[in-house]
């Protein structure tokens, strides 16, 4: 009688425990990777395609953010510049620089690489799909960019500063007046409640604590905590 289980499949059991083995590790793989939003990776630091630094272009040369993040307060996304934006300057300034070879590339039809394509850099913050967020909405209420994305001017390149997690947006829901300073300061990196109050003394007003208090009142801020404020 012939062998209803040829040899080989004496290796089955361990073909097919291998098998699962490796789908069961796959499944893994993803969920982590899936599962990990991008979004709450503190420290998040991906290489890009260039060197820009916006301590050089921010700190010491003085660019205001909305010359390159134009949108950031009449739109709910905050673009990223493109190749003319940095032209504008690079086709005059440190042109050869071999640190500027991928916007020559993407710029400059005289280059020898040129493409014409534009230069991708790798997004850092990203809120999930389910998620809506809204930049004009805070940075015209009084709220800066270093609340939630960190001392920019400072970093050479950039990194994730806050994990943006729904507790983290809530926190600030509940107590923006520990956040909120005068609408002509969100864009300034280096305001300090306190020394603001040296030079413009208010009224009944002699704390940082207190002062967030009355601009909470005087901008009438209240951010709202129901689901449909954030979600779809
Ligand atoms: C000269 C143009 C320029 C200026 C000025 C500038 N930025 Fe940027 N910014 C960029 C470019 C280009 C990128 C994308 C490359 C990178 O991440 O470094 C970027 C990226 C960012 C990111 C990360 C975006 C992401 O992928 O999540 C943040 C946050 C940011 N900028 C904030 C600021 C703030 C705050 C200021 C003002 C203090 C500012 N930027 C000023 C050009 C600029
Ligand atoms: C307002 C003018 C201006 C704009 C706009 C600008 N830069 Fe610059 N950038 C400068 C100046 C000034 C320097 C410093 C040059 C020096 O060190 O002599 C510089 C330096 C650099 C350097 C370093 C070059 C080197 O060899 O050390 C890089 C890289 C760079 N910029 C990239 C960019 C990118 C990318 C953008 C667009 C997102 C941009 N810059 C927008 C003015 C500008
Ligand atoms: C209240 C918190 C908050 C404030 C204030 C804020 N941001 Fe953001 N920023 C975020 C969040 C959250 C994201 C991710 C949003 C998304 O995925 O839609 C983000 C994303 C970005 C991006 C990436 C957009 C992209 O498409 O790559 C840039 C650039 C940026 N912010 C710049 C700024 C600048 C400049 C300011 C100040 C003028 C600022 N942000 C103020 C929370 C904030
Ligand atoms: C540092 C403080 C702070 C953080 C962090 C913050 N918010 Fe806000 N948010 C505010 C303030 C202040 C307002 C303006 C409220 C008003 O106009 O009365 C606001 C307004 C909004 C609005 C407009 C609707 C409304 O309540 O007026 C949305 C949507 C929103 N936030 C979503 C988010 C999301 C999503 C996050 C997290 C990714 C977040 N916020 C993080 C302070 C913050
Ligand atoms: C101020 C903005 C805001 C409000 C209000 C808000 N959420 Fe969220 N929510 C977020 C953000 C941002 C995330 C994504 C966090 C992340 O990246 O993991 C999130 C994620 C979630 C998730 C996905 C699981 C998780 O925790 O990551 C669920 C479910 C959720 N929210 C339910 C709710 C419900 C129910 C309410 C009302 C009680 C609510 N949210 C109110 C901002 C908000």
């Amino acid at each position: 009688m012939a062998n209803i289980f040829p040899r080989w499949s004496n290796l089955l059991p361990l073909k097919i425990a291998v098998c699962v083995l490796s789908v069961a590790g796959g499944v893994v793989l993803a969920f982590t990777y899936y599962a990990t939003p991008k979004a709450l990776v503190v420290g998040y630091q991906p290489s890009q395609p260039m060197p820009f630094s916006h301590k050089l272009h921010v700190d010491q040369i003085g660019m205001d953010c909305r010359y390159c993040h134009s949108f950031v307060e009449v739109a709910g996304h905050s673009n990223v510049p493109t190749g003319n934006t940095c032209w504008n300057c690079h086709q005059h300034i440190q042109r050869e620089s071999p640190k500027l070879a991928p916007l020559r590339k993407s710029m400059d039809p005289a280059f020898p690489g040129y493409d014409g394509k534009p230069i991708e850099w790798v997004r850092i913050h990203k809120a999930p799909d389910y998620v809506k967020f809204n930049h004009s909405a805070h940075v015209n209420r009084g709220i800066s960019c270093v609340s939630c994305h960190g001392a920019v001017d400072q970093m050479e390149v950039i990194a994730q500063d806050q994990n943006h997690s729904m507790g983290w947006c809530l926190t600030c829901h509940r107590a923006p007046e520990t956040q909120l300073r005068p609408l002509e300061e969100v864009y300034n990196m280096k305001y300090d409640a306190a020394q603001y109050l040296k030079a413009h003394p208010q009224p009944e007003v002699t704390t940082p604590a207190e002062f967030g208090l009355m601009l909470k009142e005087q901008f009438m801020v209240a951010p709202k905590t129901t689901c449909a404020t954030c979600h779809h």
